[in-house]
């Protein structure tokens, strides 16, 4: 059988992991999560890592995986709370996704409360730290 082909979005300010509030997000880089996820998931999925930190660039990340992904994995950063265009485009693309949080949005500040992107989520994995992205690749291997 082929290997899912896995769609990683990285959002706004994802790219400072590492430097950015380490009391919070740790001290494990973006780069160094993509690393994990890539041993984790060799000869399971088949995975492309993209961040960006324009809410436009993401919409297109998640258009141009039309027919081409079977699934998405998304932390979309504080577009998580922000974003309808975001939510939008994966309702038009309909490829299953799950979201996923370094730290525990629920149990922070209000405006972190409300995700957008939970209202299409299949599942949604919060305050587990880089391991919830390994917890998101096997929402897949299920
Ligand atoms: C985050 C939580 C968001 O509220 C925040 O804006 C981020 C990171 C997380 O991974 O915990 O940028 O998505």
């Amino acid at each position: 059988m082929d290997m899912k082909k896995i769609l990683v979005i990285n959002g706004v300010n994802l790219n400072m992991l590492g430097i950015r509030e380490p009391n919070l997000y740790g001290n494990v880089t973006l780069d160094g999560i993509c690393d994990m996820m890539s041993k984790f998931a060799e000869g399971k999925l088949d995975l492309t890592f993209k961040q960006s930190n324009y809410e436009g660039e993401i919409v297109e990340m998640i258009q141009q995986a039309y027919n081409v992904y079977d699934g998405i994995i998304i932390n979309a950063g504080a577009y998580t709370h922000t974003s309808i265009a975001i939510l939008d485009a994966l309702k038009a693309v309909n490829i299953p996704t799950v979201e996923v949080h370094l730290t525990d949005v629920q149990n922070r500040e209000e405006f972190r409360k409300k995700s957008y992107i939970s209202i299409v989520a299949k599942q949604t994995i919060a305050g587990k730290g880089a391991e919830g992205y390994i917890d998101a690749l096997k929402y897949f291997l299920d």
